[in-house]
């Protein structure tokens, strides 16, 4: 397989979910998007060689890994999911514009660790990347030092110049892992101290990754909330990593089972880190019978296998302060939702219409082509759910995803338990983040194919 980007766009034939028997059988969870990227970026930053395994080979990720290419590291593919990058201890400048596909979490990681350094890049992205905010990023950016010029709204494409930083405190006014993020690894190349406050906690795998490089992190507790410092200065040196499967990807499979009559499916290696495990506790909440075993450490992560059994389910209200740790989630428990017996009430989503898609809208759009019944807010989403019947749900939507993978794989999982078959457009997106989704599916016995 070639290390370069791949991204399918433009007018691509449907995909289609058809009711499905009984999904059985036991699959590996694909590497964690969050982690690959973060061992991409940290990798090219430190000196010296980080060798990457298990990293999530989908297009996001690869976009990154041509972006390290083009700030200087050497990255190799060794083999399956096994990775080599050879940083020089620092970017150089790129002689090309830096394309980030559809990866809001690469662009802004990308930016930030560029920022540190002196130099002048441009990025730009797809249509969804160019259309999603950067401001969040780059308002903090120029705090500490940077120049940039972008589109109205602070939108992609983007030219930003760095190196020179001063250190910050920063409190993040909205909850996002990537502005956080972006913030500490320029950070890293500042001068002082940098602080990000988050009142709310977000995904922690930069904080922890970049310890595994050889960085100094603090967190404590502040009177605002969760405080992460961040010395500037200092050296990363290169890392053997070891990258968790996808919670946000095995979500896909556990709820597919959870649906779908008879089923029961394991997903092995399925990181547990209590900042992504919001779904799980949601839909145990629910009633579903998800089972965790062989939990273990792996990559400074906690990992375990989870098996989930076709359950009947029971809406629930969602604590709105869950919603940081399932962000990504929410397709996939609408989609559970609309199967369960009442309502369930999703609120405090502001977050999700600047995703890869306005998520709240399509979510809306597809359910109501699949006949169920919702009410949609500002913030929020109101799933009423179905009798809890088996395949109570009649399906038979055309679902349009505006190229967001996250909608195309949750309604393709509503129609395997659905009486009638849905159908996706722009299916070719799925390899952003679930390079092999059709195929595991398939294996476990999902009716899925071409239209
Ligand atoms: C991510 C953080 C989240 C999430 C995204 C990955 C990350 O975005 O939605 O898929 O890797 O830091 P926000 O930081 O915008 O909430």
């Amino acid at each position: 397989m070639p290390d370069t980007v791949t991204t399918r766009y433009g007018a691509q034939a449907g995909l289609t979910s058809r009711p499905s028997k009984a999904l059985r059988g036991t699959v590996g969870a694909p590497g964690d998007k969050s982690m690959s990227h973060r061992a991409l970026i940290m990798g090219a930053m430190a000196k010296g060689v980080t060798t990457i395994d298990g990293l999530l080979e989908g297009d996001d990720v690869r976009a990154t890994a041509a972006a390290m290419k083009a700030f200087g590291a050497k990255v190799e593919r060794v083999g399956e999911g096994r990775w080599r990058v050879t940083g020089a201890g620092g970017f150089s400048e790129p002689d090309d514009v830096i394309d980030c596909g559809n990866a809001g979490t690469g662009a802004r990681l990308i930016m930030g660790a560029a920022a540190g350094y002196r130099l002048t890049a441009t990025f730009t992205g797809d249509a969804s990347l160019r259309g999603r905010p950067m401001r969040r990023v780059l308002k903090p950016l120029e705090m500490m030092g940077v120049r940039w010029l972008g589109r109205s709204g602070g939108r992609l494409p983007i030219s930003l110049s760095g190196g020179a930083l001063q250190a910050i405190d920063y409190t993040l006014p909205e909850p996002s892992a990537q502005v956080k993020s972006a913030i500490l690894l320029a950070g890293v190349n500042a001068s002082g101290e940098t602080q990000v406050i988050e009142t709310e906690a977000t995904r922690d795998h930069t904080e922890r990754m970049l310890r595994a490089f050889g960085a100094q992190v603090d967190v404590s507790d502040g009177a605002e909330g969760r405080v992460i410092a961040v010395k500037g200065g200092q050296r990363l040196v290169g890392a053997a990593v070891e990258v968790a499967g996808d919670p946000s990807s095995a979500a896909f499979l556990l709820v597919a089972a959870l649906i779908t009559p008879g089923s029961e499916v394991t997903v092995r290696n399925v990181m547990l880190n209590p900042l992504r495990t919001g779904l799980f506790h949601t839909l145990i909440d629910m009633g579903a019978d998800l089972e965790i075993t062989n939990r273990r450490e792996a990559g400074g992560e906690s990992v375990g296998d989870i098996t989930a059994r076709h359950s009947s389910l029971t809406g629930v209200v969602v604590p709105p302060r869950r919603a940081v740790s399932m962000i990504d989630e929410y397709p996939i428990l609408a989609v559970a939702a609309a199967f369960a017996r009442g309502p369930t009430v999703m609120r405090g989503l502001g977050e999700l219409r600047v995703k890869e898609s306005d998520r709240i809208a399509l979510v809306a759009a597809g359910l109501g082509a699949c006949g169920v019944a919702l009410e949609e807010e500002a913030e929020g989403l109101i799933v009423m759910g179905t009798s809890g019947a088996n395949h109570d749900v009649r399906g038979g939507g055309a679902v349009i995803t505006h190229g967001d993978h996250r909608i195309a794989m949750s309604f393709l999982t509503l129609g395997l338990a659905a009486r009638e078959p849905v159908r996706v457009d722009e299916p070719g997106m799925i390899a952003t983040s679930f390079p092999d989704f059709v195929a595991l599916m398939s294996g476990l016995g999902a009716q899925i194919g071409a239209d």
